[in-house]
């Protein structure tokens, strides 16, 4: 049904289903003359292009993403390659060598992850992972956790990269948290874009992290971060985008920073994905493809593939072996998890659905299905056969 706006990603490899969109989506066909149109005005502008960016596309860009979240404040939205970079920027408000106490759970992605257990090794850094497992009794468990302390940070997905499981909003639990002075972060990586998300009730509170190579459809290199309304945090991590209007002035005494959401802003970037993100929200606008309907295309999508994988009396693929929350009416992400015995079992067979050209990605004992806009049910009864 909307295979039409992706011919170039779906023709280099025609023989493929490609079930990884949660990982990366293909670029829809306007994102090519995006990409070039970035080099001509690369050529256009040469040195002065910093200034036509700043000034002309990226407003454009962050009038986008306010829309989308529903955000009145559009210069509080800030651009990184990567969502890595925000977790160390927002890391490093923090006082180097204080002891911190961090809320987290158990299913952050590895930029988090990682990140965090690596500070972990300072020896001065006490952090609590709340098991998302088992999902039905998390919003309570994390309810409790936030108000059970004075956090530092405290850092939850939107939506769980290794189930497709939502979280509990900020809704449910911003009202436990005991500090104004915790600083408050959602990944929302695997929502923005996929789940209609309205973020105008926390946008003076919480930052929202997200970028452009998932359900944005922009490819790599173009990530965001909402910053809370009148945040005065100083990230020491900070490079001299942080104040681009305050270049001119000499450059000595403490450091000063924007007042806006480029407070949080690094330094020199390939800002190509902006104008690959850009055409993908136009091509949306022109199409009337909002959010919420292409959610309901997903929705359609998963209900068909579930039905399919039922008929196929598969010994692994089956609904107990599926991560969800038992809510029926509980949202989920644009992808399915399968949790097998062992990572080997997984590994075969991913390598087994390769070879009949359908394209999964795995992470240890977890099999993902992703659901994109290029599918249509019938591409699972005709190519997953097992
Ligand atoms: C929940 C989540 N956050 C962030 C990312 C990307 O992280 P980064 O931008 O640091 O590469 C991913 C990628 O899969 C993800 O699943």
């Amino acid at each position: 049904m909307y295979k039409q706006y992706y011919q170039h990603f779906l023709q280099a490899r025609p023989e493929l289903l490609h079930c990884a969109p949660h990982s990366h989506y293909y670029w829809p066909d306007v994102t090519r003359a995006a990409h070039l149109a970035y080099w001509d005005d690369s050529a256009r502008f040469a040195d002065e292009k910093w200034s036509y960016l700043f000034s002309e596309k990226i407003p454009r860009l962050q009038q986008c993403i306010a829309g989308e979240l529903n955000l009145a404040q559009p210069e509080q939205i800030v651009f990184a390659p990567n969502t890595h970079e925000f977790v160390y920027r927002i890391l490093s408000v923090f006082p180097a060598g204080k002891p911190l106490k961090i809320l987290t759970t158990d299913g952050e992605f590895h930029s988090f992850n990682r990140q965090s257990r690596r500070l972990e090794e300072r020896g001065n850094i006490d952090i609590t992972r709340v098991p998302c497992e088992p999902f039905d009794t998390f919003a309570e468990r994390w309810q409790e956790a936030v108000s059970a302390s004075h956090w530092d940070l405290i850092f939850i997905s939107q939506v769980f990269y290794n189930s497709g499981v939502v979280a509990p909003s900020p809704q449910v639990w911003l009202d436990a948290v005991a500090t104004p002075e915790t600083v408050i972060v959602v990944d929302g990586y695997h929502g923005f874009c996929a789940l209609p998300t309205d973020w105008s009730a926390y946008a003076d509170r919480v930052f929202y992290l997200a970028g452009g190579y998932k359900y944005a459809q922009g490819g790599e290199g173009m990530c965001f971060a909402v910053v809370p309304t009148d945040c005065q945090l100083r990230p020491e991590y900070t490079g001299w985008f942080a104040d681009f209007a305050g270049l001119a002035k000499a450059q000595v005494g403490p450091v000063a920073y924007a007042n806006d959401g480029m407070r949080f802003a690094g330094a020199t970037m390939d800002f190509s994905a902006a104008y690959r993100m850009m055409a993908v929200f136009e091509l949306w606008q022109q199409e009337g493809l909002n959010t919420a309907a292409r959610n309901a295309y997903i929705n359609h999508l998963q209900a068909g593939f579930l039905q399919h994988i039922a008929s196929l009396k598969h010994p692994l693929l089956h609904e107990r072996n599926r991560l969800h929350a038992n809510d029926a009416n509980a949202q989920h992400g644009h992808f399915f998890t399968y949790r097998l015995d062992n990572a080997e079992q997984v590994s075969a067979l991913a390598a087994q659905l390769r070879e009949r050209g359908v394209a999964t990605d795995y992470r240890h004992d977890r099999l993902r299905f992703g659901f994109a806009l290029y599918h249509d049910v019938n591409d699972y009864r005709t190519k997953i056969i097992l």
